[in-house]
């Protein structure tokens, strides 16, 4: 089937007027299934970053003193925009970033799903009256807007993890910046126009495309109207974004590498176990951060569980995104496929079997893209790198062990927490385990855990501040005490 990739030229968002970059540069996106030329943007410079500040700055004393229910109101019109354009915003997706056209799909709603959540948060930022110590004195306590915001925003979840920053910051009162990864950048922009036709005023979002992810980066650490920065991606950048924020103690919010545990016990319903696997595992061909990497299997279910995972793996259909029953899209670029091909190798060459895929994908179709066929590898021990480092890509490796103690000692064995799954039935030991699990996630009999009612965020060197919930919003608040003197006693 011949596949029509969109040709979609974008703009950076300054203050409300979409203008190319002051260098007059631009480069183009591809799609990682054929290597084809999808769009470009411009690619913005250090002036750019700076006019997108300062329009924020400009936005700032308005937007954070309009009512929250025109904020409220203009995020869940956003979010019907979303809907209305979702099948323009899905495939642009797809081509930019390679997941399947329904897993796009499903991101335009998850993506909107933050901006309706985060409109009814922007009508309950209550603040509190305390009890006094002295009581001639009263004591408030207010939650206001931190300022301007910047939002650094990954490619493999374009539209979602961008408006699970937008949303919060809207509601809150913030301004932003966003500077979208550059393999997506196409996705981000069509989601702000989605904002701008909601009827969000000039300068609330700003959009900077641009190559020079460190010179945006420097540039917004350095400006002291920059008072927060979202960012989701490596834990290798998080920590150097740590590093940066000493200089001006920036807050930041940090949604890092995930290394995730998905533990089988004998007494798990065999089906929904291995169904919730591979949900976890090949989603987005296994690059989320709350991605099973580690599955650990009991004893006793060992065998039935592998079966019937292989039985499902090898039925997979691995394909061009736009491509009618395609599950698994390509990775994003050769660089994510060397890197799954070196854990399978690596743990080949340590003992492991390989059961299933453990090949990248070079002929006909997959020519000119970057596939990885979804891989199953059995006997993983420590010694393996797949042990301890996050994949990134389609590959599922297998460890069997005898006791609930063993499954924890092995699970929490990882300098990563973010998400952790397990499958049983017995209510004691759902409650021991997710007790027992070092990580900011647990899925009990679930291998899907996102959602936007929910807090999202990591324990360890998964990074800190939650996104999403009823928790989500505070991380665009500042706390303010107002103590107020000699009002006398009643
Ligand atoms: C991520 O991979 O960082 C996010 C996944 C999600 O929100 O489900």
């Amino acid at each position: 089937m011949a596949i029509t990739l969109p040709n979609h030229d974008e703009h950076l968002l300054i203050g409300g007027a979409w203008t190319e970059a002051t260098g007059g540069e631009r480069f183009d996106v591809t799609d990682p299934a054929s290597g084809g030329r999808v769009g470009s943007v411009p690619n913005g410079t250090r002036e750019d970053v700076t006019a997108a500040i300062d329009a924020a700055a400009a936005a700032l004393p308005g937007w954070r003193s309009s009512s929250a229910l025109s904020r409220a109101r203009i995020l869940r019109k956003a979010a019907d925009i979303m809907r209305e354009r979702a099948g323009e915003i899905a495939e642009t997706m797809t081509a930019e970033q390679g997941k399947a056209l329904p897993e796009a799909k499903g991101e335009v709603e998850y993506a909107a799903s933050f901006f309706e959540w985060f409109a009814g948060e922007a009508e309950r930022i209550y603040g509190e009256i305390a009890p006094p110590m002295n009581t001639d004195n009263r004591v408030l306590v207010l939650r206001q807007p931190v300022g301007v915001v910047a939002a650094i925003t990954p490619w493999n979840f374009p539209a979602a993890m961008m408006t699970r920053k937008l949303g919060p910051a809207m509601a809150a009162g913030c301004t932003s910046v966003v500077k979208p990864a550059s393999a997506t950048p196409l996705t981000a922009a069509l989601v702000l126009r989605c904002i701008e036709d909601a009827g969000a005023p000039a300068g609330v979002v700003n959009l900077v495309t641009s190559r020079d992810a460190g010179m945006v980066a420097d540039t917004i650490f350095n400006d002291p109207r920059v008072r927060k920065i979202s960012f989701t991606g490596s834990t290798e950048i998080g920590k150097d974004l740590i590093r940066a924020s000493a200089e001006q103690v920036k807050r930041l919010s940090l949604e890092l590498g995930g290394h995730a545990p998905y533990i089988i016990f004998d007494d798990a319903d065999l089906e929904p176990a291995v169904d919730g696997l591979i949900a976890s595992k090949y989603r987005n061909a296994g690059q989320t951060c709350v991605c099973a990497n580690r599955a650990f299997v009991q004893r006793g279910i060992y065998a039935d569980f592998l079966a019937l995972l292989k039985q499902k793996v090898e039925a997979m259909t691995v394909g061009h995104g736009l491509a009618e029953g395609t599950q698994i899209g390509p990775l994003i670029n050769d660089a994510a496929v060397d890197k799954a091909d070196e854990h399978v190798q690596d743990a080949v060459a340590k003992g492991a079997t390989l059961v299933t895929g453990g090949v990248r994908l070079t002929d006909g179709e997959y020519a000119n893209g970057s596939f990885y066929a979804p891989t199953i590898i059995d006997g993983v021990t420590r010694e393996m790198d797949i042990f301890y480092e996050e994949t990134f890509g389609p590959v599922a490796g297998l460890t069997v062990f005898d006791t609930e103690d063993e499954a924890i000692d092995y699970a929490n064995d990882s300098i990563y927490g973010l998400a952790s799954y397990f499958h049983t039935r017995d209510y004691a030991r759902l409650m021991r385990v997710a007790e027992r699990l070092e990580y900011g996630i647990v899925g009990a009999n679930a291998g899907i855990i996102s959602a936007a009612n929910a807090p999202f965020g990591g324990m360890k060197q998964s990074g800190y501040g939650r996104e999403g919930g009823s928790v989500g919003i505070d991380e665009y608040l500042d706390v303010k005490y107002v103590l107020l003197g000699a009002v006398g006693t009643v």
